[in-house]
């Protein structure tokens, strides 16, 4: 509370913060008898220096550095490393302001790297993209992470906690809305794991795959950006259900052996029945006849563009797509089109979008689930962990041309 808020009526009503209260009512027993008026002023002025007093204290609460990446310039075409900047001067005071009445101040351990980012940093004015909350230039990167309440004011949080959510690319977060956090109970598994498998992309796989798709044991599903960090869980909880799953798979066209290491990645470590290198295909609906003879029950979608268009020719009658994200797209100044959007009326098929944020409320049914296959080794995970929250934005922008093998980690701190 700000001490020039507290009006004569407060005064009179006695209606004080808490603390407060209880020094006024000790003044209240001292103060020397006086007229009504001059008790009031006087009560007012000890009031407002007791308050400035506490907003002194919480002025001397340790204040650190605070590493940052920031936004530099608007992402155009593919993102850049030049697109960000690492600014070393900004402080942190370690106490949660009084003013942020349910604000957490946490630690940074890991931030995930995730291609929506880059949608974020782009300038766009268009009415579909206006439902999103750009980054503006010089703002500090928001994304997935995990950390540790260093102070809390909510009363769901308080300090030593670890979590998982929404929070910034520094060293040290004030999150004045922490309602999308979520506390991390379980801890007998790596904490890197809440930035994919146990946090978002994890949410989003099992979201996208159980109830988007509703798979059944038999069912042919076919998973595009397989290596990435949702494809990799959805095709893993498909077999899991009994699925036969096939993904597709890529890296830049000069490096075929990392490529096929990719590939033999998927088949070998991940469970998937079989997998294909999309960029070495001349044709992909051919590829995908060659796949799937019978045709695709199940497509989850992360590329969009010309594989969208192909998986519509190879889908089964009363066929079903969870479209996930547009991996193909998000640099495009002109998305591409489909044209082969007769066959969702043909063969009845069902198309949905969706958003990991219409599943928050399954996360605990979605750890009932991925913790004992974890803890039984039945889900395996990759993840790329970048040192340093510096090397942070090349993480990134290697979304973008297949560096990465498996999720895309930067650690800040160790615990
Ligand atoms: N709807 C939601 O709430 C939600 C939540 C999370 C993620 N997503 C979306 O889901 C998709 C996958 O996310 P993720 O977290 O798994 O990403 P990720 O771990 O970064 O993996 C993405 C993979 O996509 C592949 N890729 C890159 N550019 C491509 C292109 N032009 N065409 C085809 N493949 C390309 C790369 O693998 P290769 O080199 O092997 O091709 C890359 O490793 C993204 O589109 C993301 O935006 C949506």
């Amino acid at each position: 509370m700000n001490p020039t808020e507290i009006t004569e009526e407060q005064i009179k009503m006695k209606v004080f913060p808490f603390s407060l209260k209880d020094s006024v009512k000790d003044w209240l027993y001292y103060l020397p008898p006086e007229p009504e008026k001059a008790r009031q002023t006087l009560l007012l002025q000890s009031a407002r220096s007791i308050l400035n007093q506490s907003a002194a204290m919480a002025e001397e609460a340790e204040v650190v550095k605070n590493k940052q990446v920031v936004l530099k310039n608007y992402a155009t075409g593919f993102v850049k490393d030049s697109d960000f900047i690492i600014k070393t001067d900004s402080t942190m005071s370690l106490k949660v302001p009084e003013s942020s009445s349910k604000g957490v101040l946490v630690k940074n351990f890991y931030l995930s790297c995730d291609p929506y980012l880059s949608f974020l940093m782009q300038k766009s004015d268009s009415s579909l993209e206006a439902q999103f909350s750009r980054f503006s230039l010089g703002s500090t990167i928001n994304g997935f992470g995990v950390a540790k309440v260093v102070d809390s004011r909510h009363p769901k949080f308080e300090k030593g906690d670890l979590v998982w959510g929404i929070t910034g690319w520094e060293e040290y977060s004030l999150i004045a809305e922490p309602d999308s956090l979520f506390k991390i109970e379980h801890t007998d598994v790596p904490l890197s794991h809440y930035t994919g498998l146990l946090g978002m992309s994890g949410l989003t796989a099992y979201g996208g795959l159980f109830e988007v798709c509703n798979p059944k044991k038999g069912e042919k599903v076919f998973v595009s950006a397989a290596s990435g960090s949702v494809g990799l869980l959805v095709g893993q909880f498909a077999k899991l259900t009994g699925c036969h799953v096939i993904g597709s798979a890529g890296s830049r066209e000069n490096v075929h052996m990392v490529l096929y290491c990719r590939v033999d990645l998927l088949k070998n470590k991940f469970g998937f029945d079989d997998a294909f290198n999309y960029k070495e295909e001349q044709d992909l609906d051919a590829a995908l006849k060659r796949y799937f003879p019978e045709g695709i029950d199940i497509h989850f979608e992360n590329v969009g563009g010309k594989m969208l268009d192909a998986v519509l020719l190879n889908m089964r009658m009363h066929g079903r797509i969870a479209v996930c994200g547009l991996m193909s797209q998000y640099h495009q100044e002109k998305p591409e089109g489909l044209y082969n959007v007769a066959s969702i009326l043909i063969k009845r098929l069902r198309m949905e979008g969706f958003g990991v944020f219409d599943y928050l409320h399954l996360y605990p049914k979605f750890l009932d689930l991925v913790l004992p296959q974890i803890r039984e080794k039945k889900i395996t995970y990759v993840e790329d962990i970048a040192e340093g929250l510096e090397n942070g934005p090349a993480a990134h922008v290697g979304l973008f041309s297949g560096r990465n093998v498996g999720k895309q980690v930067v650690l800040v701190a160790r615990e």
